[in-house]
């Protein structure tokens, strides 16, 4: 019946899109507000909080995060890509939207027409954006000079600063408004870090060679959410958190006390199997039953972002039980273990990610078994997965 279904839907732009596969992410935009609130206490009132929702908001839905983030008084956005931006503004949110990638060759007159804020830190990037600038006939474009402090990622080095701002204080730069500069910290979230000290002495330097010669950008902004934690004498005028937002931290030594997951991942058992002791499960045969077993048969994989290189580790909560995801995770079907269930039936709730009864999956225990970060969990979770 579901096939009639789909045919009659096929040709009718009206009806949302089917979603019968039971694995979906939920995602708490009261949340976000909250952890927002968080933040904004911890910089105090004269701070402002630009909410990084890159990597459609860290996986959580870019554009609903940013609404949520906007209305409960984030001041800005960051986004990695020019898309991102564009994306931001067909959804009709106004806030500044600052890119963080830079001014890609060819992005130039999309920035300005849709009043996107580009990270700048090239001559081209100058040349460029003021020749869109003129082109359009639009006011001068805010952007923000990043300095390169010690991450070697995007930015200049503070001894090309004067060059850049000889090229600023030409005629290009008539077309371009400074509005911010920043830098960004790279071992921020590591316990024993002496780096991001000296990136912040290196950006304040940088600050005064701009003073030097008259330049006041309006933001300098520096930290991320594992900074503006640990660097409170860092918080300049605005701050950059994207994981802080969605509740969680590189490890929990560098996370805000009371921030709460804004996603968990939930899926249903899709059929019980029941096999003998000596059976083995899945590719590879990796597992061995050791004992008579009931298997539930949980519809996510690989390709849903549940990472394979979790299998033998990863546990997942039924009836707020903690049960053993049995041999290698497949591209869409995972096995657990529910023998010690037994009263457990197909269609029964299985939370792969977040709290069931008083158990709770946390983003860094998935980490732990996949050897990856906590970012890479919550990005990773594919648009395969729909939000709720
Ligand atoms: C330049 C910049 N600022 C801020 C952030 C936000 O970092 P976090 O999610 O650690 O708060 C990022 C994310 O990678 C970034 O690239």
């Amino acid at each position: 019946m579901i096939s009639q279904g789909l045919e009659r839907r096929r040709g009718d732009r009206r009806q949302p899109p089917i979603t019968v596969r039971p694995t979906y992410a939920h995602i708490d935009l009261a949340a976000l507000v909250h952890n927002l609130g968080v933040v904004r206490r911890w910089v105090g009132p004269r701070c402002r909080v630009l909410a990084v929702v890159k990597a459609d908001g860290y996986g959580h839905g870019a554009i609903e995060a940013a609404r949520a983030l906007v209305d409960a008084g984030a001041w800005g956005l960051a986004v990695s890509l020019v898309e991102e931006g564009v994306e931001l503004r067909q959804a009709g949110i106004a806030a500044p939207v600052l890119v963080l990638g830079g001014v890609v060759p060819g992005s130039e007159d999309v920035i300005v027409h849709r009043s996107l804020t580009p990270v700048i830190w090239e001559r081209e990037h100058v040349q460029r954006l003021a020749s869109a600038v003129r082109r359009s006939g639009a006011p001068p474009a805010a952007v923000h000079l990043k300095i390169d402090t010690g991450m070697s990622r995007l930015g200049l080095l503070p001894s090309e600063l004067g060059g850049l701002l000889d090229w600023l204080e030409g005629p290009d730069g008539g077309d371009l408004r400074l509005e911010g500069v920043m830098t960004h910290l790279a071992c921020a979230d590591d316990l024993d870090d002496p780096v991001s000290p000296q990136q912040i002495e290196i950006f304040r330097e940088a600050l005064g060679s701009l003073s030097a010669r008259g330049i006041h950008p309006a933001l300098r902004h520096v930290c991320n959410s594992a900074g503006l934690v640990r660097h409170p004498k860092a918080h300049f005028d605005m701050v950059r958190p994207g994981i802080a937002l969605y509740g969680a931290a590189s490890s929990p030594a560098v996370a805000l006390e009371e921030l709460s997951m804004a996603m968990s991942v939930h899926s249903r058992i899709l059929g019980i199997r029941e096999l003998p002791a000596g059976a083995r499960v899945s590719y590879g045969h990796r597992e061995e039953l050791r004992r008579p077993s009931r298997l539930g048969i949980v519809p996510v994989g690989y390709a849903d972002g549940y990472p394979r290189r979790m299998s033998g580790r990863a546990q997942v909560l039924v009836r707020g039980h903690r049960c053993r995801v049995l041999g290698n995770i497949t591209m869409d079907v995972s096995m657990i273990d529910v023998s010690d269930l037994p009263d457990v039936r197909v269609g029964e709730r299985v939370t792969l990610l977040g709290q069931q009864g008083r158990e709770r999956l946390s983003v860094y225990e998935l980490a732990a078994w996949s050897d990856e970060i906590p970012y890479e969990i919550l990005c990773g979770i594919s648009k395969r997965v729909p939000r709720r």
